[in-house]
């Protein structure tokens, strides 16, 4: 396939022309095609272009809602966008369980972001390290310009540390700084603070005589790994209070997602199934919200294997009679800065939350994948994960083999009572056809 260099140069419409005459030999009507998911309005488009480059089209995603949420107290409606059938679905079916019950309890245990200078010394160690005492303040202080607007607002720079990992690498050495960034995500005024420490870092020792080397700066850059910037979410009550759930008694209920809770706890493999059904709903919500899904999964994931195995994120205990199910989710969140107040529905999703700040944010956040795990729980260990699934597969599989309502009908009745399958679904509406036919 051909390489073309100023590709950015071009307009939308010439690299239109250049992909389709490329990649899919110059049909026409895929132009058109990609034309057609152009939002009308030119200002939108415009604003939906520069979010990222090369842009030609939009990408749609389902944009749903998840209503009954009480938490603490407050009653919301989650913006939930995502393409999986059966997570909004899963939300709703959670939230409304829980309301009678006492609805989510939230709190957040700590809001510290975390940014590294990952630097080499090769002069004496010892020297070193005595030297951080006079070093730190000499960083604090000359960097604090950068944090004026910052520490108006309550936050700044928390504390700066230097690692020896000399035992990993050779002369590799770490600033690991903390800082609070209040509701900013925070990872450009992070980034931009790291940068200057990794400056200052070398003119200070430069400048100094005792010390015969450099630290050669190698990177300076925000962490993701947020394990102390965490929210906490919980649902509890007493087991009689669960109720009969799917026909199955809430003593039974109540062991049995207590039980598939720890499975996940000692067993990585279903510990990854189980977490990526937390983020469903968690993805779905931080997708509404204009925020960074990636960093947010990746922080999770880590902070599940923190205690060197990969576990759940979730936990379930039965104590006095009492259920209890949490989750403590790190996360570092922003309602303020990046698509906040750029895309029009992530404005939309703000507004429909009641415009939280970040701390707030990291709340409903963790509600949406404590919900969400209950739910794929709850259905597990009574009716099974493909009664609902399938529900939703085959409304897809008819939508695939053109079946008209009546057609939809009889099958959705059909499958009550067999298995779904493509073949299956294929043989109903033939068999339906040809007895159209025959009458
Ligand atoms: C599917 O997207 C998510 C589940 O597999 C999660 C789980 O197994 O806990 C249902």
């Amino acid at each position: 396939m051909p390489v073309i260099s100023g590709f950015s140069k071009l307009t939308k419409e010439e690299k239109i022309k250049w992909v389709v005459k490329h990649y899919f030999n110059d049909d026409q009507s895929v132009v058109e095609e990609f034309e057609n998911f152009w939002h009308p309005d030119q200002k939108i488009q415009d604003n939906m272009d520069e979010f990222s480059e090369n842009t030609l089209t939009n990408f749609y995603m389902p944009f749903g809602v998840a209503p009954n949420f009480k938490i603490n107290g407050k009653n919301y409606c989650l913006p939930m966008v995502i393409e999986e059938s059966s997570v909004v679905a899963a939300a709703c079916n959670s939230a409304k369980f829980w309301l009678d019950k006492g609805g989510f309890k939230t709190e957040i245990l700590s809001t510290v972001k975390v940014g590294q200078v990952h630097f080499k010394y090769k002069g004496d160690k010892a020297h070193f390290l005595d030297y951080f005492s006079e070093l730190k303040p000499q960083l604090l202080e000359g960097a604090a310009y950068l944090s004026a607007s910052m520490e108006a607002r309550g936050g700044g720079v928390v504390d700066i540390e230097l690692i020896d990992m000399t035992a990993f690498e050779p002369d590799y050495y770490q600033l690991k700084v903390g800082f609070e960034t209040c509701d900013a995500m925070g990872a450009n005024y992070i980034n931009t603070v790291l940068e200057e420490y990794g400056s200052l870092l070398k003119e200070i020792i430069s400048k100094n005589p005792s010390f015969s080397n450099i630290p050669d700066v190698i990177l300076c850059i925000v962490s993701n790994y947020t394990p102390d910037c965490l929210a906490r979410a919980t649902v509890e009550c007493k087991v009689e209070d669960l109720g009969t759930v799917n026909g199955m008694p809430p003593e039974e209920f109540a062991e049995k997602v207590r039980a598939s809770v720890r499975i996940a706890e000692v067993d990585p493999h279903r510990a990854t199934t189980h977490n990526k059904g937390i983020y469903n709903g968690v993805d779905a919500l931080i997708l509404a919200t204009g925020n960074d899904f990636r960093a947010v999964e990746a922080c999770g994931h880590t902070y599940a294997s923190r205690n060197g195995r990969y576990s759940s994120l979730t936990h379930c205990s039965i104590e006095n009679g009492i259920f209890r199910f949490w989750i403590d989710l790190p996360m570092a969140l922003g309602t303020v800065g990046g698509l906040t107040n750029l895309h029009p529905m992530v404005k939309r999703s703000f507004e429909m939350l009641g415009n939280p700040n970040s701390n707030e944010l990291m709340q409903i956040v963790a509600v949406a994948g404590l919900a969400q795990n209950f739910a794929a729980i709850k259905s597990m260990v009574t009716v099974g994960i493909q009664k609902g699934h399938m529900k939703m597969h085959l409304l897809n599989i008819l939508k695939q083999l053109g079946a008209t309502e009546d057609e939809k009908k009889a099958a959705i009745e059909y499958f009550k009572t067999n298995i779904v399958s493509f073949a299956a679904a294929k043989f109903l509406l033939t068999t339906l056809r040809n007895d159209k036919k025959v009458h």
